[in-house]
């Protein structure tokens, strides 16, 4: 899992979201800023520690810990790069435009967009921190960030729910508001492709 690179974190043009604040996006791109960073330092760190080809017994409960931590931290990272990525600069128009193929996907799964909307907003106010995530198939509920995600699936639309997205523009038992300002900011089109390169990855591999 550990590689020898260097992330540098991704500048994000967003901003003038609906229910949204810039003011929220900043802090929001700082505590992301903080992931990359951490990812790094602990490769780093985890790379020292196997560049003599072993483990040593006494090494053994500092790597543990780096490893587990750098699964929290490097999900940490690519998942905020999905979320902010999903979002549309200046706001959204809403919900999917049923010609979408993200449509075509939760109709031919869910039976309807609305049903497939009526999950994942259920997902997002499931009690806890963590993200709701749209998978290329099913919507799951992800812990933090590293617990719950689904090996090999395909993340269409990733939607932050931890605290820090919402409590300087909602009140802390205002997370349905803010679902539903995330739902006027989704940026469809990334969506679309996303699920375009997951169906074609499956039907090359086949
Ligand atoms: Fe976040």
């Amino acid at each position: 899992m550990s590689s020898t690179g260097s992330y540098q974190p991704r500048q994000f043009n967003l901003s003038g979201l609906k229910g949204i604040s810039d003011q929220t996006l900043e802090m929001h791109f700082k505590l992301y800023e903080g992931y990359v960073k951490e990812t790094n330092n602990l490769t780093g760190r985890i790379t020292e520690f196997i560049k003599d080809g072993k483990v040593d017994q006494d090494e053994m409960p500092a790597y543990s810990e780096l490893s587990r931590r750098l699964g929290f931290e490097y999900n940490g990272m690519v998942l905020h790069e999905y979320y902010f990525d999903n979002l549309q600069s200046g706001g959204g128009t809403g919900d999917a435009a049923k010609t979408s193929q993200f449509v075509k996907a939760a109709e031919a799964t869910f039976g309807s967009y609305d049903i497939w909307k009526t999950d994942f907003v259920g997902i997002g106010k499931m009690r806890g921190v963590g993200w709701a995530i749209c998978y290329e198939n099913p919507a799951n509920w992800i812990t933090l960030h590293e617990t719950g995600n689904v090996a090999g699936f395909n993340p269409v639309l990733v939607m932050d729910v931890w605290e820090h997205t919402f409590l300087l523009d909602y009140q802390p038992a205002e997370r349905p508001k803010y679902i539903e300002a995330f739902f006027s900011n989704i940026a469809w089109d990334v969506c679309d492709e996303r699920l375009r390169r997951g169906l074609a990855a499956r039907s090359a591999s086949l």
